[in-house]
């Protein structure tokens, strides 16, 4: 299986629980592949604050995931298009996505397209808002100054071209963009309402993150 990862505080226990399954030999994931959804701008990938570094400690270094099989968005390479080309390219080759795991951002981002008056389509670089770098500060001591400006993210067509996506949100500040996605209309402002265009999308959420949705729609 290829899978698509995403990083953040929701999917943690996701992965402590799949580490689990491979401790107790119920999973095995030596004929897997992951291609992780993003990554900052200027961290390398054994920085500790790096998207990769997180997922090696909550998921890679825990399961039997082959290196050769680990795939990642460099935030250090030299021409970002190149990279996000790259990345497209290695995605295709193995198949594409067969299963998208989403997070999504409290302004209704997923990966990290941010909400604005256009999306792109492909993997590309991106300027992060200021409300999602705070809420990525965790990672960096609390620091705001700290979280790069910047990071290169899957685009709304490579998450759009995964065969099957599954969405993931916790949390009382994650209704308003659950009810935004599940029941209003499409739009750039929020970018996780496009997956309203996917035929096989799920949406996995806690009581919380369901709070703002309307009875028809639970
Ligand atoms: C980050 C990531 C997203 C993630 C989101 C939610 O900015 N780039 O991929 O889904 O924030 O994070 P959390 O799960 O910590 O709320």
């Amino acid at each position: 299986m290829v899978l698509g990862l995403p990083t953040g505080r929701t999917p943690v226990p996701l992965y402590a629980e799949l580490a689990r399954l491979y401790a107790a030999g119920d999973v095995d994931f030596s004929q897997a592949s992951t291609f992780n959804l993003d990554e900052f701008v200027g961290l390398s990938a054994d920085d500790p604050r790096s998207y990769r570094a997180f997922m090696e400690r909550q998921l890679f270094g825990r399961v039997n995931l082959h290196p050769r099989r680990i795939h990642f968005l460099n935030g250090l390479a030299p021409d970002t298009a190149v990279e996000c080309t790259r990345y497209e390219r290695q995605i295709a080759r193995a198949g594409g996505l067969d299963l998208l795991i989403l997070g999504l951002g409290v302004n209704g981002h997923i990966g990290f397209n941010e909400p604005g008056a256009t999306l792109v389509a492909h993997t590309h670089k991106t300027v992060l808002t200021r409300g999602t770098r705070r809420a990525n500060a965790g990672l960096f001591g609390g620091r705001l100054r700290d979280v790069p400006g910047h990071a290169v993210s899957m685009g709304m067509a490579t998450i759009l071209r995964a065969r099957r996506i599954v969405l993931l949100a916790t949390g009382r500040n994650k209704a308003t963009a659950v009810r935004r996605l599940v029941e209003e209309r499409i739009t750039t402002r929020v970018p996780a309402s496009f997956l309203q265009l996917h035929p096989s999308v799920e949406v996995w959420v806690d009581q919380n993150a369901a709070a703002k949705l309307s009875d028809a729609a639970k």
